[in-house]
């Protein structure tokens, strides 16, 4: 139906004839002449439509003088160098001017066009007329080529690229399950998996040395800019290996495939973090060292005042009391300093204390009052502050301090301009082996339930399960976590320890893991991983907020397709052959 495509016209073609299919994304009626812009995957370019000069013709000018946005076309005409050139786009240099048009599928009034810059829900609902803008097609194809240049990557180091089972038990990595009825064994489910985590560690057991997944991933959790209930993993496992190989080949990979599919050279070695000193400096385990500001901890210069809130704090052993100083911030008004303790007050923090220093130096602060004049001024001094500045307080458990106040970090950052050009990669390492969880009192896993600890003997782990750090580590870029692994535990009576830790009884571990624990019997070879997610790294190639704008078919935050109306009901006679009887009926 066509010998070139339209994006790709160039100036070597001025005088040839030209058979061309796309969409009319505009089409400009002048009276005796109609311009349509004539696009498909490659991009525009421009057909001229004109009685007057040889090549056009009066029965071109009729149909086109009928064409309307979207409308699927056929053109056949003769490239000819442009009057006014376009620098805008890449074929601006030429035009084609039409010697016959056909409309191969005449296109109704559309729900929106991409140049009106529509709401997403009815982008996601005609998700079809969305992709079709030259912007999703560019960030589309960025994915595109990541995957290519991962793949080419691990397939030339000899990596190989095994498939796990979708209809499986369940693998947990945190979040809820997706159950998938099992037809054949009443009352029994499949699970979708969380992660293919299992299967590639088994494949190590299996001999495989070195394995890469491209794997769609399954999370029954709540959505939001960089999550989706299926993602995409690249993942990966090796055989006989410790960090260091892994952290280093992975490196390596990440920084290749950003120079190959986006011409970004990283930093030629990631810098290293423990989470103690990320959470310590940016109340963050994945910290954008885009943004300079760094906490200031100052319990002990706050201990002596009367202020009851911040001397509590101070005096707890798990409490936290911070400041971080925003140059330039004394500029926020009353109503802009309340937006961010309304920020502050959605991750956890119950007020937020500020003090300004106007440019003239005087102090506008509602806890000066709480403290002797030397020791307020040597807080001041410590945490730096500044004619113009201003310093938020943090004060409560460290968790949550660190929570709030590395959340009012970023906003600070990008209010203030403070985000850095550019890219910030680091490994963040040292994560601590088990979470206490308040509401299961129970500790939890804070990697996953197979990741090593960084003991020598289960003794060891069982007298400082608090304390103990993991063998996990986590690559960060620009504030994002876009993957996470560990060294496994390969010894069978360390993994059943680690689940008696997390209080998973020996039956409840042999009913959940036994083939896990029978693997590691046979001379398991150490080994460790690591999952990139995919999504996000195209997302962040592309420019994009939300890793929606990289996925074709995505769901809403409310997890729902809207295109095909997913998920939706069934007829009762499908349940009845999966053995599922409603307890609830729709709302
Ligand atoms: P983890 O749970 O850290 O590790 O996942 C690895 C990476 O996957 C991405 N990711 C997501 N992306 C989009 N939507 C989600 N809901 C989502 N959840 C995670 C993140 C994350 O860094 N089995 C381990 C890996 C291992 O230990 O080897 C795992 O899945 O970028
Ligand atoms: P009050 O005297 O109670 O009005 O509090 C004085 C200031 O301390 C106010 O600006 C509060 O927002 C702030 N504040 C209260 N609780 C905290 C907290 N946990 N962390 C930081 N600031 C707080």
């Amino acid at each position: 139906m066509r010998d070139h495509f339209c994006g790709l016209i160039d100036e070597t073609l001025i005088g040839q004839t030209v058979t061309l299919c796309g969409w009319a994304d505009v089409a400009r009626n002048m009276g005796g002449l109609v311009f349509i812009d004539l696009r498909d995957h490659e991009g525009i370019v421009q057909i001229v439509a004109e009685p007057s000069s040889a090549e056009g013709n009066a029965d071109v000018l009729a149909v086109a003088a009928q064409i309307g946005y979207e409308d699927a076309l056929q053109v056949t005409g003769v490239v000819r160098k442009r009057e006014s050139v376009n620098n805008k786009i890449r074929t601006g240099q030429v035009e084609v001017v039409a010697t016959k048009i056909e409309v191969l599928n005449k296109a109704e009034p559309l729900p929106f066009h991409h140049h009106e810059n529509p709401g997403e829900d009815i982008r996601l609902k005609y998700r079809y007329l969305d992709l079709r803008a030259p912007e999703m097609q560019r960030k589309m194809r960025t994915r595109t080529k990541l995957v290519a240049n991962l793949r080419r990557y691990l397939d030339e180091r000899g990596f190989q690229d095994i498939e796990t089972p979708i209809l499986t038990k369940a693998t947990p990595e945190g979040a809820r399950d997706f159950l998938v009825p099992a037809r054949m064994h009443p009352g029994e489910f499949y699970a979708l998996p969380q992660s293919p985590q299992l299967f590639k560690q088994i494949l190590m057991m299996a001999g495989f040395d070195r394995y890469y997944q491209i794997a769609r991933c399954f999370r029954d959790e709540a959505l939001r800019a960089d999550r989706q209930l299926e993602f995409t993993q690249l993942d990966m496992e090796f055989a006989w290996v410790d960090e260091k190989i892994v952290q280093d080949t992975v490196e390596d990979m990440i920084r290749e495939v950003f120079k190959e599919t986006i011409g970004v050279e990283l930093t030629s070695t990631f810098p290293r973090m423990t989470y103690a000193e990320a959470m310590r400096r940016y109340g963050s385990d994945k910290p954008d060292l885009r943004i300079a500001l760094e906490f200031v901890d100052v319990a002990e210069l706050v201990k002596g005042s009367e202020f009851k809130v911040f001397t509590d704090a101070a005096s707890d052993a798990d409490g936290r009391v911070v400041a971080l100083r925003i140059p330039g911030g004394a500029a926020l008004s009353r109503k802009q300093i309340d937006e961010y303790a309304a920020h502050a007050a959605k991750f956890g923090a119950k007020g937020l204390a500020y003090v300004k220093l106007d440019e003239a130096g005087a102090v506008n602060s509602p806890i000066a009052k709480f403290f002797a004049d030397d020791a307020f001024k040597a807080l001041l001094e410590a945490i730096g502050l500044k004619n113009g500045d201003i310093a938020f307080f943090g004060a409560g458990t460290y968790k949550m301090v660190s929570d709030f106040m590395g959340a009012l970090r970023l906003k600070a950052g990008k209010d203030f301009n403070l985000v850095a050009e550019g890219w910030a990669p680091l490994w963040v390492t040292d994560f601590p082996m088990f979470e206490w969880d308040d509401e299961e009192q129970r500790y939890v896993a804070l990697h996953h339930p197979f990741t090593a600890p960084a003991v020598d003997s289960i003794d060891d782990l069982r007298a400082n399960a608090k304390t103990a750090v993991s063998r996990g580590y986590d690559m960060v870029l620009n504030g994002n976590e876009i993957g996470g692994g560990s060294i496994r535990i390969h010894s069978s009576k360390m993994q059943s320890a680690v689940f008696e830790l997390l209080g998973i009884g020996a039956e409840e571990a042999e009913a959940k893991f036994g083939f896990l624990l029978d693997a590691l019997k046979y001379g398991a070879p150490p080994h460790g991983g690591i999952a990139f997610g995919i999504d996000r790294i195209a997302a962040l190639m592309a420019g994009s907020e939300s890793i929606r704008d990289v996925i074709a078919f995505p769901k809403t935050t409310g997890a729902q397709c809207l295109m095909t109306g997913a998920p939706s009901e069934v007829p009762d006679k499908q349940l009845a052959e999966v053995h599922i009887q409603v307890r609830e009926e729709k709302k």
